[in-house]
């Protein structure tokens, strides 16, 4: 039976001062919250000073932790519960862009949770999570209609994902007025990373109907927005565009999953502190043009969506885009092909990817 099916239970709500206009959905949360961020963007952006103006008027307590750094460790995460717990917070309020985020989900589980380390990523948290409420300051991560957090995983010596239903926010507000002290560099590789989204969910078996009509509509506001990523220069309706493409990008990977281009992408930040989305965009160029080989016909219709002839065209619209390259050695290469081709996660793609061809496209990647 060709069963398909589509789950994302976030009410999401995008417009200009959607949270000082939500200040009533806000107050449902309970009198106790906790404000997860990093220790400047939401600051800068305004996003933390006009959650905590509504929670002022609402008479509600905001506890901050703006200890999130970038790619969050275990230790950060359990430090954020441990106040969660101390402070008896009734819910949690994410500010920023995937890693606080995704810091957010796990401290708003762990304070349900009395969980060892050892069952973190176990997808299995029997007393569920705090209600959230994701605020994202960037254009990529999608985090706040996923059911998924990424934490940075010294023991593996990568980047896993926890992956849960009791991981979706319960409220989604999305503004465009924050994203624009955002730097050039950071709008791109969080636009770069949202397309690596719509293209590997589109590549995955999970893929349906839904998923894909999300995704070709997130690919083509990506394609809408090219000449202003290209000319690092946007305009309010470019960063409203491309906020709103992230959040249906979040909404295709809820359901299908990211595949070989996250996958490999996770060395690359783990090993080099590539940011994630230089990191997924140095690979998707070579990743589209081998699913064309495989998958022509399917592959052509993401192309067709992107305005474009040929998966070629997307690798040299990267490469114009991503002005940074990793140096990697023969050693290096060889580590982290032979980390990738472990993953479950590549067999969750549509295109049968070798171990020969992780190597060249991590060779492809590379400075030279
Ligand atoms: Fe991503």
């Amino acid at each position: 039976m060709n069963m398909q099916q589509y789950f994302m239970p976030v009410r999401v709500m995008c417009g200009e001062r959607i949270v000082s206009d939500q200040s009533r959905a806000v107050a449902s949360f309970g009198k106790r919250i906790l404000l997860v961020t990093g220790r400047n963007s939401a600051k800068i952006c305004g996003a933390l000073q006009d959650v905590e103006q509504v929670l002022k008027n609402n008479g509600q307590i905001g506890v901050l932790f703006d200890q999130v750094m970038s790619n969050p460790t275990i230790d950060c995460v359990y430090e954020g519960a441990r106040i969660a717990r101390q402070e008896q917070v009734d819910a949690v309020i994410a500010i920023g862009g995937g890693s606080p985020m995704d810091a957010a989900k796990a401290i708003a589980m762990l304070a349900k949770n009395d969980l060892a380390r050892a069952d973190l990523f176990s997808g299995h948290y029997p007393n569920g999570a705090l209600p959230m409420i994701h605020i994202p300051t960037t254009v990529g991560t999608g985090s706040e209609v996923t059911p998924y957090a990424i934490l940075t995983n010294e023991e593996q010596q990568t980047k896993t994902s926890m992956s849960s239903p009791d991981l979706f926010p319960k409220l989604a507000l999305l503004d465009a007025k924050y994203l624009e002290k955002l730097p050039a560099r950071s709008v791109i590789y969080t636009a770069v990373d949202a397309l690596s989204h719509s293209i590997e969910g589109m590549l995955t078996k999970k893929a349906n109907v839904f998923t894909d009509s999300m995704a070709y509509q997130a690919i083509s506001m990506f394609s809408e927005t090219l000449p202003a990523l290209e000319t690092r220069s946007f305009s309010y309706a470019d960063l409203e565009r491309l906020l709103r493409a992230s959040a249906l990008a979040g909404m295709v990977i809820a359901n299908t999953g990211t595949s070989v281009v996250h996958t490999m992408g996770y060395s690359f930040t783990y090993f080099k502190g590539i940011d994630h989305g230089c990191a997924n965009g140095l690979l998707l160029g070579s990743f589209l043009e081998l699913a064309q080989r495989q998958l022509p016909e399917r592959v052509g219709e993401i192309v067709h969506h992107l305005r474009m002839q040929h998966a070629k065209e997307l690798t040299a619209c990267l490469r114009g885009l991503i002005l940074e390259r990793p140096s990697l050695t023969e050693e290096e290469i060889d580590f982290y092909t032979r980390q990738a081709a472990s993953s479950k996660k590549i067999q969750n793609g549509l295109v049968a990817v070798s171990a020969d061809d992780i190597r060249r496209m991590f060779a492809d990647a590379a400075e030279r």
